[in-house]
Order: structure tokens, then C-alpha cells, then sequence
């Protein structure tokens, strides 16, 4: 079938919730896509922050195949040495603590929800309000709707579950304010990556870490899109010295497999009893073996340090770029979560000109670009996409 004829399909049979580009792609490596036709794209988005390691890496393929040949799938009324090891895993990169599986972001975070709920009404029946900020995002499912500070995203969604409260990301002042004795949980993103890339401060995670404890509230990071390599370190509170109570995962965990890890400390974990939370797919024996292998290849091949050089590289790259064509605003980003103010409202037709040039970028809304690369990208293609941005920017002053 031709590009126009399977587009046609899926207009007759997908549910239209996404506005898709016209683009077919047929198959992938490394860094690079082919569309149905041919044509060659570099990938500066990894399938929204997932494919760290690249298209198809060839030892997480491996590694899910043969386990998928051995054993598939069990359910989790029986145990695997995959999820064990995954689970022994990540609880030592988190410092500690246990781990639920799950299949996607949302849903390490609805679990999440669910523990901080059941660990706060141990204490009070009370203790059952959940902090986020603004602009954060935490999934589409209704829980992490309410929690996502988006009300363009989740008013159409009403009633949402209660207990949800939203602050601006980054105020202290306000922070301050929203945490009190019934507030069981803060959950928050430690870049917020969806609304377009905006870090926290240093300062202010402190100040959470600090107000929590003097409440007795959990300090949820949602690492969903910045953990596992994306930032330049394995986890993005790393970057911070601050320890939360739960760190959900997902995104790059097991290389496009879908994937949910919630990682809470042993006294948070402990609070779910059997029945209280479970999973048909979660964690089954196929998927963890592919995040083993991922996080067996981020660490032998260094490439943590590697998206930390060529991220700095790369925001160098872009300011440079801003400095000659006077049209982006503002460069920000840790490692290869990278995102761009322009000072234009072009950002929608600057993303159609870079994927007929073969670059897949992102943008968020009229101003904001997003660039999630593979960890693998190289300065060249780095320098390709820049020259190629520049023409575009050119093309597109207004
Ligand atoms: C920070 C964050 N949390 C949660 C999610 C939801 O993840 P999923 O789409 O896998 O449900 C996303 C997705 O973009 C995200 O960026």
C-alpha cells in the first residue's frame, strides 16, 4: 500500500487522538528511520524520550527474544528471575527500596498515587491530598489527569478524583503554602518534559524534601521521561542530592518494551498488602529481561557520561544558533532533554520543514521545541540537525 492509501486506513479505523504527521515509517536503527517510501529521517525525539540506547539495540532485542522463547509470560502469581534481578536492579540504583511493575508511565504512577493514598490514611483518614505542580505531566489515566497540571488536558475529563492540588513548579512561596498536615504525597517531575523542557531549581527540591519531612508527606519524582540515562546520569535526582520516598519509571526502562517501575523506600512499600495492587502484564519475565539489558548496556558502554558530553555539545550547538539568527529566546535542558523558546510563534511549521529535511523534533504548543535524542546520537548529526534548523528558522521568520 502507498503512504496515502494506509493513511486513508487509519483514518477509517483509528480513534483520531492524536494529530499525526504523514509520515509511514516502515523500520528504524540506531538513530536513524525509513519511511514506507524510502526516505531517511534522524531521530532527535527516540519515540518521545523511550529508545535511549537507539532503534532495535541489538543485545535488549536478543534479550527479550530468547526470553520470550523461554518463558513468555507467567503472570505475578508466580515469580521470574527476570523481575527479581530487575527489581534487586533498581532498587540499588535508587539507594534502596522495593518495586511494582507495570506496563506504562501512567500506570507506575497510578500505583504510585494509590501508595502515597493508602500510606497517608494509615496515619489520618485525613492524610489523603496530593501536591503537583503546574504544568506537569503524569499520564492520561483519570488519577494522573487530576495530577498532571494541565487543565486544558484534564477538565474535559471531569469528575476527576478529588484531593489534588497545584502549585506554581519551582515557588517555594507556594509550595510552602499548598503542603500541610493532610497532604500525603508531593509528586512531581524533576524536569518537567511535556510542557517544554523547564528543570527544576536546585533550592527548591531541597525546600519540598525539607517541607515533606516536616509534614510527614511522601516526595513522589515522577522519572518516567527523565530517568534511565536521559538526563546524563541514571536518574535525574542525581542531579539534586535529593532523595525521594517513591521514583516512578518507565519511558527508557526497557527500550521501547512497554515498561512501569514504581521504586518506594521499604517502610512506603510495605504499606501494600496482597490484593491491594496488582497487574495482569506487569513485570513479566520478557520485558524485564529487555530492561536488564538496557540498563547493562547504559552502564558498559557508558552512556550516561556520553549523553552528558554530547548534551552539553549540544545546548553549545543551539545557543550558537540563537546567537546568529537572533530567533530563539531560550536554551535549557540537562543532558539530551533539551528544549528551545523561539521568538517566533513558528514552532508547528518549523517541525513540518525538519521532518521534509529528515530531522524528527517536537514541538510543545507555538514557541517551544523539544529535542529527546537516542544517547547515541553523534556531534555530526548533532551539526546536521543545527544547519538544518537554521535554514528552517531562516525560511520561517516572519
Ligand atoms: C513525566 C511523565 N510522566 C508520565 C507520563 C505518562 O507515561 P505513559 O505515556 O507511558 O503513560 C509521561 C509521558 O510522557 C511523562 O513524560
Amino acid at each position: 500500500m502507498t503512504t496515502d492509501e494506509l493513511i486513508a486506513k487509519a483514518e477509517q479505523f483509528n480513534m483520531k487522538t492524536y494529530n499525526r504527521f504523514p509520515i509511514v515509517f516502515a523500520k528504524s536503527s540506531g538513530t536513524k528511520l525509513w519511511d514506507v517510501d524510502g526516505k531517511e529521517y534522524t531521530d532527535f525525539l527516540s519515540g518521545i524520550g523511550v529508545l535511549n540506547l537507539g532503534h532495535s539495540p541489538t543485545k535488549v532485542i536478543n534479550a527479550f527474544c530468547a526470553q520470550v522463547r523461554q518463558l513468555g509470560h507467567i503472570s505475578n502469581l508466580f515469580y521470574s528471575e527476570p523481575q527479581i534481578e530487575l527489581a534487586a536492579k533498581l532498587s540499588s540504583i535508587a539507594g534502596g527500596g522495593r518495586c511494582f511493575f507495570a506496563n506504562s508511565g501512567a500506570e507506575a504512577n497510578e500505583g504510585a498515587l494509590k501508595l502515597a493514598r493508602r500510606w497517608g490514611k494509615n496515619i489520618s483518614p485525613e492524610k489523603t491530598e496530593v501536591v503537583t505542580a503546574l504544568k506537569s505531566f503524569h499520564g492520561r489515566t483519570l488519577a494522573t489527569l487530576a495530577a498532571t497540571g494541565q487543565p486544558e488536558k484534564n477538565e474535559l475529563f471531569a469528575p476527576l478524583p478529588p484531593g489534588f492540588k497545584h502549585v506554581t513548579f519551582n515557588s517555594i512561596a507556594e509550595i510552602s503554602k499548598a503542603i500541610d498536615e493532610k497532604t500525603c504525597a508531593v509528586m512531581l517531575e524533576v524536569v518537567q518534559g511535556e510542557s517544554g523542557v523547564w528543570p527544576a531549581t536546585p533550592e527548591y527540591l531541597l525546600e519540598v524534601r525539607r517541607l515533606c519531612d516536616k509534614h510527614g508527606t511522601l516526595l513522589i519524582f515522577d522519572e518516567v521521561q527523565t530517568g534511565i540515562g536521559r538526563t546524563g546520569k541514571l536518574l535525574a535526582l542525581e542531579h539534586f542530592g535529593v532523595k525521594p520516598d517513591i521514583i516512578t519509571l518507565a519511558k527508557g526502562l526497557a527500550s521501547g518494551f512497554p515498561i512501569g517501575a514504581i521504586v518506594a523506600t521499604d517502610n512506603v512499600a510495605a504499606i501494600f498488602k496482597p490484593g491491594e495492587h496488582g497487574s495482569t502484564f506487569g513485570g513479566g519475565p520478557a520485558v524485564c529481561a529487555a530492561a536488564l539489558a538496557t540498563l547493562d548496556t547504559i552502564e558498559k558502554e557508558g552512556l550516561c557520561e556520553q549523553a552528558a558530553e554530547i548534551g552539553q555539545f549540544f545546548i553549545s550547538q543551539l545557543k550558537a544558533l540563537g546567537d546568529a539568527t537572533n530567533m530563539i529566546e531560550d536554551v535549557r535542558g540537562i543532558g539530551l532533554m533539551i528544549g528551545i523558546t523561539l521568538s517566533q510563534p513558528i514552532a508547528r511549521p518549523v517541525v513540518e520543514d525538519m521532518l521534509n529535511k529528515g530531522f524528527i523534533i517536537i514541538n510543545v504548543g507555538d514557541k517551544y521545541l523539544r529535542f529527546l535524542p537516542p544517547l547515541i546520537i553523534t556531534k555530526t548529526e548533532i551539526d546536521d540537525l543545527v544547519a538544518a534548523l537554521k535554514n528552517t528558522l531562516e525560511a520561517n521568520r516572519g
